[in-house]
């Protein structure tokens, strides 16, 4: 009962902020209280109408989708580390508690550390290099604040990238990555030009894994030289463009692996009635906590989507293994972030 009311609190508070042009409006009559909870009903009632009919069951994709290999539990694990010493490795020292030290992680260098805090919608994480497994690895950490950009659903999605015809993204998604992109791409750069036979992989939790999503767009688009070696791994990560941005990115040649933990909330959103579509290939790690690969559907029915509202929920979107020893240890000390 108590789960489900802190479901309830967050998918209200979520959705409240939408609601504040309705409140402006408002101002001169009606309580704003009232005119904030209408709007968040309203929402998640077109929401649930649009499971209700059957509209998350569609199959989305556009065929043939190259998104359907599998990998090991460790290798999701593995990335959910790099994910996870984002919200620790704060400069240019590979340095956090768990994450840094593990087998599979020890010994990375940090070749660039960004923090955009200062602009609206901020940016943080870093670009690091392992000889011995020939990787450079880009790791985009979720914001200061956790569930701030999930507040963001006054944010109608914008045309990008320029070379793909009618594809959107989130905008403030996309204001988050670009604040930061420039320097971030110089790096990878120099870094694939050093060493020309090492992979790209790009990682992140939350809008971390919103940001990775749209450097692979970013750079498949601009960079196709760097097709063959990128990889894509994400944890927790909300939907992040219409049906063509996704389609688009789960027909590239390279690897997906969209990691989502039982009923975590924040993939739900935005929501598909809004436009936006999940890309492909999920991971889903189902009740029982085994990991299921759910193929070339980015809203494959029988992944995260055979889920009821009342199972989603804020914590399981800071349970990853592998990311959420460091991400818990950052959020104690973020405790008042914490919807
Ligand atoms: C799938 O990947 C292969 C290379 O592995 C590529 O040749 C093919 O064009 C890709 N398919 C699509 C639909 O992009
Ligand atoms: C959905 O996932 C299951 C595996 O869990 C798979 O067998 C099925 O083909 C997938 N459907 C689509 C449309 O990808």
């Amino acid at each position: 009962m108590l789960k489900y009311s802190i479901i309830f609190a967050a998918v209200l508070s979520s959705l409240s902020v939408s609601a504040a042009p309705v409140q402006e409006r408002s101002s001169s009559g009606g309580p704003a209280l009232f005119s904030e909870a209408s709007a968040a009903a309203a929402l998640l009632a077109a929401q649930t109408a649009y499971i209700v009919g059957g509209g998350d069951k569609k199959v989305w994709s556009y065929a043939p989708n190259n998104q359907t290999g599998t990998v090991s539990a460790d290798t999701i694990v593995k990335y959910g580390r790099y994910s996870g010493a984002a919200y620790k490795v704060l400069d240019m020292t590979w340095t956090c508690s768990i994450n840094c030290k593990a087998a599979d992680t020890k010994g990375t260098v940090v070749d660039y550390h960004w923090d955009t805090a200062k602009t609206t919608n901020p940016s943080f994480g870093f670009v690091a290099h392992k000889d011995d497994t020939k990787e450079i690895i880009v790791s985009w950490r979720g914001t200061t604040i956790l569930m701030d950009w999930v507040k963001d659903l006054t944010y109608f999605p914008v045309s990008w990238p320029p070379s793909i015809a009618g594809s959107q993204v989130h905008r403030g998604f996309l204001q988050a990555y670009s604040s930061a992109s420039a320097h971030i791409e110089e790096t990878v750069a120099k870094l694939v030009a050093k060493y020309p036979d090492y992979s790209i992989v790009l990682t992140g939790h939350s809008l971390g894994g919103a940001q990775a999503t749209i450097a692979a767009v970013d750079y498949a688009t601009r960079h196709p030289e760097w097709l063959s070696k990128l990889k894509l791994f994400t944890y927790g990560q909300p939907r992040v463009g219409n049906p063509k941005f996704a389609g688009w990115l789960s027909q590239q040649p390279f690897p997906i692996y969209r990691t989502v933990y039982k009923g975590d909330l924040v993939p739900r959103v935005p929501f598909q009635f809004m436009g936006f579509q999940h890309i492909s290939q999920e991971v889903w790690y189902n009740e029982n906590g085994r990991l299921k690969f759910m193929g070339s559907n980015g809203e494959n029915a029988s992944g995260q989507n055979s889920l009821l509202p009342l199972q989603w929920n804020v914590p399981d979107h800071l349970r990853y293994p592998g990311l959420s020893f460091e991400l818990l240890y950052w959020a104690i000390g973020n405790i008042e972030s914490i919807p």
